[in-house]
């Protein structure tokens, strides 16, 4: 379908290493998704995703949040930075800031997030340490727009990893990233090839409506 759409315009928001913003890039370079990155924007300026950023050719924007008196004034300010760019998808790959819902809802129906669990499972930070203290079997990952509810906009996809007695959560958190690398870019691709859509607050996928956990194969 890719051959169908026009070229799309990315924003990726990072605040850290940025393995997710790589995983995106290295698609758009290898062509699976017709798309180009307009810029990657932190809010950290240690953020290692402002070097890939820089590495890949891509304009990298540091807009430090200390620097604004209210959480307010600081989405005020990411939104006309990103509005100059006119993106038609705005990316969260590890962007740890909760944006306020003036923020959310102006990019309605265009922001995409990665959140590392199960959602509705384990909103919020250290999700991996819960899901062991939980004795849980498996863990994920889920894509999902981004809606006003922390964590709570209708998931995409999920990818799950089991967990193993006594597991580490660094290694947990590992694998779990390694399954985030391989769907992030592929939730992207459809939302490129104007497949996937949020519609009533539900994601729509080739016009059907997915399940709360997302796709489903079968
Ligand atoms: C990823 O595991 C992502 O799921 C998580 O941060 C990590 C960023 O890694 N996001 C959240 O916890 C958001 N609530 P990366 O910078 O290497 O892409």
């Amino acid at each position: 379908m890719t051959e169908h759409t026009s070229q799309k315009s990315i924003v990726v928001l990072v605040s850290g290493n940025g393995s997710n913003l790589q995983a995106i890039i290295d698609d758009i370079s290898q062509q699976k998704i017709n798309a180009r990155i307009s810029a990657v924007i932190a809010n950290q300026e240690s953020a290692f995703g402002l070097v890939r950023a820089k590495n890949a050719g891509i304009p990298a924007i540091f807009i430090d949040h200390k620097s604004f008196a209210s959480r307010e004034e600081y989405d005020a300010k990411l939104a006309s930075c990103i509005e100059e760019l006119s993106p038609n998808l705005i990316v969260l790959a590890g962007f740890m800031r909760i944006l306020t819902p003036a923020f959310v809802e102006r990019f309605s129906g265009r922001m995409l997030n990665i959140h590392p669990s199960l959602l509705p499972k384990y909103k919020g930070l250290n999700t991996h340490q819960r899901a062991i203290d939980a004795n849980d079997k498996e863990h994920g990952a889920s894509v999902h727009f981004v809606t006003p509810e922390l964590d709570g906009g209708p998931v995409v996809l999920q990818s799950k990893v089991p967990i193993f007695d006594q597991q580490e959560s660094k290694e947990l958190a590992e694998r779990v990233q390694q399954q985030e690398r391989q769907m992030y870019p592929l939730v992207i691709k459809w939302f490129c090839e104007e497949r996937l859509k949020m519609i009533d607050n539900k994601a729509v996928l080739d016009n059907q409506v997915l399940a709360e956990e997302g796709y489903a194969i079968g």
